[in-house]
C-alpha cells in the first residue's frame, strides 16, 4: 500500500508518497481498499499542526474516502468483502487502503460513482445538519450563506433550496457568484477579499438590500473572521447564525447585537453529533440519499487529481480558489 504521509508539520509541500506494507483490520474494522478520498478545509490545517485533532506522525490527512471492503475483522456482521462504502476517517484518507470502524462506513447506492461518494458525507452531512437539526430552516425564510461556493456552502445552497428557502450566496468572486447560481442560488454578493470597516459596511449594506425589511433569518457562516459581524446586523428578528467554520479566522462579535435583533448565535459541531446522536446521524443520511437519488444534491467535484497529487488539491483549498469539491483518486 502507499499512503501520501505528514511526517513534519507543515504545508503541503511537506507530505510524502511512502510504500508500507497493508494494514490487517482489528476487532470492529474493515479494511477499504481506497477509490476516491474527498478533500476538505481541515485537511490544510490537520498537517500544520492547526485543527482540533493532532494525531501521531507519521500520519495521512484525509478525512473522508470510498471504496470497496478487501479484509472484515473479527465482530463485524453489518459489512462484507466486495462491498461499497463511504466511510468517515478523520484523518488517514489519503492512501490506497485504511482500515476504519465498521460503524464509520456506510454503504453506498450501487450507481453512486466513488468520486461523488468521496465527496458526499463531510459537506452534505455538516450542512444537513447545521440547517435542519441547528436551524431548523423553514420553506420562504431567507437563507444567507458566506463561503457559498466552497465545499459545505455549496452543499448549503442545494440543501436550502431543497428545504424551500431563499437562498443568498456570498463569495469572494464573481466566478464563484456565477457557479453558486448554477446550484440554485437566488441571489447572490460579491464581498471584498480582504474586509476592512469600509467593506464591513458595504457587505452589511449588500445583505440588508437584497434580503428586504425583514433581514436575514438563517445565516450560514462557514468563513468567520471579520465577515461575520455584518451578517449579523443583518438578521431578521428571532433569526439563526450558524458558526460553522473559521478559514479567516474565529471572529469576535458585539453581543448587544443578538439582543437588539432577538437573534441566536448558533454552534454547529457534526464530527461530535455522530457519536451523540447516531439515530439523527443515520437519519439524516438516510434523507441526503434520497435527496441524491432525486437529483436534488450532487457533489460538484471541479478538480481531480491522483491521490499522489494531493498537495496540489492541498494548495488550491488554502489558496482559495475551489469551486465545490476536490477529490483524489487511486487507478
Ligand atoms: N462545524 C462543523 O461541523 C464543520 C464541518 C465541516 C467543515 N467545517 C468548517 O467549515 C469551513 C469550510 O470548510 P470547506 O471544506 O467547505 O472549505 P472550502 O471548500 O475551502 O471553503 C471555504 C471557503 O471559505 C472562504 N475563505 C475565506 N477566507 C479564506 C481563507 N483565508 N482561506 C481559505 N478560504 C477562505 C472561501 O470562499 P470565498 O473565497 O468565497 O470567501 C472558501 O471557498 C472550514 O473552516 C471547516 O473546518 C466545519
Amino acid at each position: 500500500m502507499h499512503a501520501m504521509l505528514s511526517t513534519a508539520p507543515g504545508g503541503p509541500e511537506t507530505l510524502e508518497w511512502t510504500e508500507g506494507p497493508s494494514p490487517a483490520p482489528k476487532k470492529g474494522e474493515v479494511r477499504i481498499a481506497v477509490k476516491a478520498a474527498g478533500v476538505n478545509f481541515p485537511d490544510t490545517l490537520i498537517i500544520r499542526d492547526l485543527y482540533q485533532v493532532k494525531p501521531p506522525r507519521p500520519f495521512a490527512p484525509g478525512g473522508e474516502v470510498a471504496g470497496v471492503v478487501d479484509a472484515v475483522g473479527d465482530g463485524v456482521t453489518t459489512l462484507a468483502a466486495g462491498d461499497r462504502v463511504l466511510a468517515m476517517t478523520g484523518f488517514g484518507g489519503f492512501t490506497t487502503h485504511l482500515c476504519a470502524q465498521a460503524t464509520a462506513c456506510v454503504k453506498i447506492p450501487d450507481d453512486m460513482p466513488f468520486e461523488d461518494a468521496a465527496c458526499f458525507i463531510f459537506t452534505y452531512g455538516t450542512s444537513h445538519y447545521a440547517l435542519k437539526n441547528r436551524a431548523e430552516l423553514k420553506s420562504g425564510e431567507t437563507l444567507l450563506i458566506l463561503g457559498a461556493a466552497g465545499g459545505v456552502g455549496a452543499a448549503a445552497i442545494e440543501l436550502g433550496k431543497a428545504a424551500g428557502a431563499r437562498v443568498i450566496a456570498a463569495v469572494s468572486s464573481q466566478e464563484k457568484a456565477d457557479f453558486c447560481r448554477t446550484l440554485g442560488a437566488d441571489e447572490t454578493i460579491v464581498y471584498a477579499r480582504e474586509m476592512d470597516r469600509d467593506a464591513q459596511k458595504a457587505l452589511s449594506a449588500e445583505i440588508k438590500k437584497i434580503a428586504g425589511p425583514d433581514g436575514v433569518h438563517v445565516a450560514y457562516d462557514a468563513v468567520g473572521g471579520d465577515y461575520a459581524e455584518p451578517v449579523i446586523r443583518s438578521m431578521a428578528w428571532g433569526g439563526r447564525f450558524l458558526v460553522v467554520g473559521f478559514p479567516a479566522g474565529i471572529p469576535a462579535i458585539p453581543l448587544n447585537l443578538t439582543l437588539l435583533k432577538s437573534c441566536q448565535i448558533v454552534g454547529v459541531f457534526w464530527g461530535a453529533s455522530i457519536y451523540r446522536d447516531p439515530a439523527g446521524h443515520m437519519q439524516n443520511v438516510s434523507d441526503l440519499f434520497e435527496m441524491y437519488a432525486q437529483g436534488k444534491v450532487k457533489p460538484r467535484i471541479s478538480a481531480s487529481f491522483p491521490m499522489q497529487e494531493a498537495a496540489k488539491a492541498l494548495t488550491l483549498i488554502a489558496d482559495r480558489k475551489v469551486l465545490g469539491k476536490v477529490v483524489l483518486t487511486n487507478p
